[in-house]
């Protein structure tokens, strides 16, 4: 019988979360879901739909259309990692541009959206042997979870490497406003007043400003393993 655990990560952005919560759901077999796509898919909503864009938020059209938008998840087994789709359309793309990433922090301080994602992913982790990484999954969506794990960095190091990432996707950047966005996020995800960014007592920290990808998945998978055979 497979002892499943909850895994809980959370932490700043661009942080690698989501790296590590697929590279740890695939060693140990677990379902992995990142809620961060989860808000994105509503903000790419919002764009589509015209509810939002600079100094303009439609917030009563999108909490009335929230019905309207289904979430799934699919894993894609030449990626071998779960995409996120819109209403039967794969977004995984589209959400990972600085547009998206612009609106989306605002996006996930409205109440009724919060609450749509967070029931559903209380129901996708129902099952346990799951890896979920957000901002409020340890504090709020799963505070009963096995294993938490609160990520962080210097925002210049994440800057660096969000940077590089959309870079090497080939849109037009440039690193000081991605390091603004990083930092605007920072300050509204950690100061909101609903489920607001926060390191729960019992969450381990880990800065990996310093670690390799391999050196955290290492010290993260001993722990993850820990609790697993304790369970
Ligand atoms: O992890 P990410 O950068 O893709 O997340 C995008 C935004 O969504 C982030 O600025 C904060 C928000 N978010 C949240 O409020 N709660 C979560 N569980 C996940 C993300």
């Amino acid at each position: 019988m497979k002892n499943d655990i909850i895994i809980a990560i959370d932490g700043h952005s661009s942080t690698g979360k989501s790296t590590l919560a697929k590279e740890l759901a695939k060693i140990l077999n677990y379902i992995y879901i990142d809620t961060g796509a989860m808000y994105r898919a509503v903000t790419y909503y919002a764009l589509q739909k015209h509810l939002i864009s600079t100094n303009h938020l439609d917030k009563k059209q999108l909490i009335n259309d929230l019905d309207k938008i289904q979430i799934d998840f699919k894993f894609n087994s030449d990626k071998g990692f779960t995409e996120v789709y819109l209403n039967g359309q794969n977004i995984e793309k589209e959400i990972r541009q600085m547009q998206v990433s612009n609106f989306v922090s605002q996006i996930a301080t409205i109440p009724e959206v919060r609450k749509k994602l967070v029931a559903q992913q209380r129901k996708i982790g129902q099952q346990k042997g799951i890896v979920m990484d957000g901002r409020d999954i340890g504090s709020v969506v799963f505070p009963e979870a096995e294993l938490k794990i609160f990520m962080t960095a210097l925002p210049e190091i994440r800057a660096k490497r969000r940077y590089l990432e959309l870079l090497d996707k080939g849109e037009d950047i440039n690193y000081n406003d991605v390091l603004s966005n990083v930092l605007k996020r920072d300050k509204i995800d950690s100061q909101r007043s609903i489920s607001p960014l926060i390191m729960t007592d019992d969450a381990i920290k880990i800065d990996n400003s310093h670690l390799s990808r391999k050196e955290q998945l290492k010290a993260v998978l001993k722990l993850a393993e820990k609790k697993i055979n304790r369970n």
